[in-house]
């Protein structure tokens, strides 16, 4: 692969200027202590900022310490993270929490290679944590810091390969102001989420970088990033049953180990089931079940997964032989973390109940 061309001389003068002169007042930046950055940068990973900032907020007022993410039961971490996916980190959170209680006395380490050892924390949260939090001269190199810095440089460079991720670490490490590398790492992002926008709508007009774009002054924006070529993602054809019995719905656990390891969930199967082979399903359960009724289609993208679901919603009778456990629809709300995947079909359950009158059966 060839090298990564040094960043223009004046690129961090022009961010910041930029960056001081309207960035968005976010709440961990407001407080930048590092439980706060960690905290928000891993969900950061996987939402907007408009997404996260609630659940932040719900998150550090609920646990406010490093020392109370450590103590905290399981079910809740899920709950405060349940919407915004990959529930693997908050578990990684809460191990990290609890190694920097044991080891750092409940603080973090001002240390990128510490950092770097957390669970959870790859080179982009600990490039963040340590210059914003601590104001370390590290890079922090996210898709849309690539995505700037491959259209200022007309990079050809895939910007999904690791060895990418690190040279433009490299030349960034080379432009990081001393006296603020955290507000130049941020406003990189910063300009990549509000300007230099992805799917050929940047806002060339007014970014403070359009004077030093190649990719701007060739008329390429568009050709940038790249990106190496994806493998197909895997399709699974699921039946999802939404199962009424008195006045409640059936959930399940889904296994300890594999996809959405330990969550709960909708019981649902491989394959589109016909009605009547729902009501076999059913019997075999233990369940006597009235006729199914159609809840219509949803999909639901994992990384390398795709769901294709069919919904059906059933009125059942009698023990399961099953783990299914049955609960009345408030408390799956609020007590149980059900992962995104199930919501098209849970957020109706409230009108099926009134719609089919579930709730008529004893
Ligand atoms: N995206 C991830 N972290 C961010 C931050 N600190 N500021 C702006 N955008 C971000």
């Amino acid at each position: 692969m060839q090298a990564i061309p040094s960043l223009p001389a004046d690129l961090a003068c022009q961010l910041l200027n930029w960056y001081d002169a309207g960035s968005r007042t976010l709440p961990w930046r407001s407080d930048p202590r590092p439980y706060y950055v960690w905290l928000s940068e891993i969900m950061l990973q996987q939402t907007r900022v408009e997404a996260a900032t609630p659940y932040f907020e719900r998150f550090i007022l609920e646990l406010p310490t490093i020392a109370d993410l450590a103590a905290a039961p399981e079910q809740q971490l899920l709950k405060l993270w349940e919407g915004l996916g990959y529930y693997n980190r908050v578990r990684n959170l809460q191990r990290a929490a609890q190694i920097v209680v044991d080891t750092y006395g409940g603080e973090l380490p001002a240390d990128f290679e510490l950092l770097l050892q957390l669970p959870g924390v790859g080179r982009y949260s600990a490039g963040a944590i340590a210059s914003i939090a601590f104001g370390l001269p590290v890079p922090a190199v996210d898709g849309n810091v690539l995505r700037v810095l491959s259209r200022v440089l007309e990079s050809p460079a895939p910007i999904d390969r690791e060895e990418t991720k690190r040279q433009m670490g490299v030349a960034i490490s080379r432009q990081l102001p001393p006296d603020r590398p955290g507000d130049f790492n941020q406003a990189l992002m910063e300009l990549g989420a509000m300007v230099c926008l992805p799917n050929g709508a940047p806002r060339c007009e007014i970014c403070p970088l359009c004077p030093l774009c190649l990719a701007h002054h060739n008329g390429t924006i568009s050709e940038y990033p790249r990106k190496a070529p994806k493998k197909a993602r895997r399709c699974e054809t699921r039946t999802v049953l939404v199962l009424f019995r008195r006045g409640e719905v059936a959930i399940r656990q889904r296994p300890a180990t594999g996809l959405l390891r330990g969550l709960w969930e909708l019981p649902n199967l491989e394959g589109a089931l016909t009605p009547e082979e729902i009501r076999k399903l059913l019997a075999d359960w233990g369940l006597s079940a009235g006729y199914p009724v159609a809840l219509g289609e949803a999909r639901h993208i994992f990384t390398h997964l795709e769901w294709q679901m069919t919904g059906w919603a059933v009125a059942v009778e009698g023990e399961p032989v099953q783990p299914l456990l049955f609960v009345p629809p408030e408390q799956l709300r609020e007590e149980f973390c059900l992962p995104s995947a199930f919501h098209a079909y849970a957020d109706r359950i409230p009108g099926l109940i009134k719609e089919l009158q579930y709730d008529n059966h004893s």
